[in-house]
């Protein structure tokens, strides 16, 4: 009898937990949709900035590159997609802070405005063209902890071809971001078609050399779901 009582017990606890995930899921999925069409209304993510300069991102997202930045100390990052500057100025801002690292930035737009700092270098052109990756390429030489920040154009066949290009660069332990992987579906823009999160999944299907680092969606909300991958071998 006692056997019995303790089972369903047992069950009952494991029923509860698969409620709690599946609200947990709900409520995030609902604040993430409202965050990110915020931006329609001038605010969260269309209204942020980092020490004065606009940057097209999630606080919390930023948050993590700081972590992963003081924990792995790359010497170069690559960011894909420069915008205003604001996402290279801040990793560029926490370089200072632990006083290490460097960041190439590229876009095929160039605009008028970025920040300059030292530890930034602006590329223009576009970022699987041939002649950038070269450059890029040269820029990275000697430097044992690359990280990428995949953040331009974001189809699925844009993403493959960046991933392509720059993924051995990273060594093991480093990062590979692909960035707005909520687009088509994830929770957002369900419209959007085959985009970041389509090239991660054929991506990791396609090796054993990167895996998904549960440390991006810790803070419960990311815009980029299943994209902070490691090189594990
Ligand atoms: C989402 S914004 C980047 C936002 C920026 N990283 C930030 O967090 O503030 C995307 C940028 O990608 C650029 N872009 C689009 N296609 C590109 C390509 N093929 N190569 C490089 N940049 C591209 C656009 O000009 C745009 O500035």
């Amino acid at each position: 009898m006692r056997f019995f009582i303790k089972q369903i017990q047992a069950l009952k606890r494991a029923a509860r937990l698969i409620l709690y995930r599946s609200v947990e899921r709900d409520v995030v999925a609902r604040f993430h949709k409202l965050y990110y069409h915020g931006r329609q209304r001038g605010l969260s993510w269309g209204d942020t900035y980092w020490l004065g300069t606009q940057v097209l991102k999630c606080p919390l997202d930023l948050w993590l590159y700081q972590e992963l930045i003081q924990d792995y100390r790359p010497d170069l990052v690559i960011e894909t997609g420069t915008y205003m500057g604001g996402s290279a100025k801040f990793i560029a801002s926490i370089f200072d802070l632990v006083g290490h690292g460097e960041i190439v930035s590229i876009d095929i737009n160039p605009r008028e405005g970025r920040p300059d700092h030292d530890r930034i270098t602006y590329v223009t052109g576009s970022s699987v063209d041939p002649d950038i990756v070269e450059l890029v390429r040269e820029m990275a030489k000697g430097k044992p902890k690359v990280m990428v920040i995949l953040d331009s154009n974001h189809e699925k066949s844009h993403v493959d071809a960046e991933i392509a290009v720059f993924k051995d660069l990273i060594q093991p332990g480093g990062y590979l971001v692909v960035e707005d992987t909520h687009l088509n579906g994830n929770p957002i823009r369900d419209e959007f078609g085959p985009g970041p999160m389509e090239a991660v999944e054929e991506f990791l299907r396609s090796t054993n050399e990167f895996e998904t680092d549960p440390a991006g969606t810790k803070f419960f909300m990311t815009f980029n779901p299943h994209g902070l991958l490691k090189r594990i071998g």
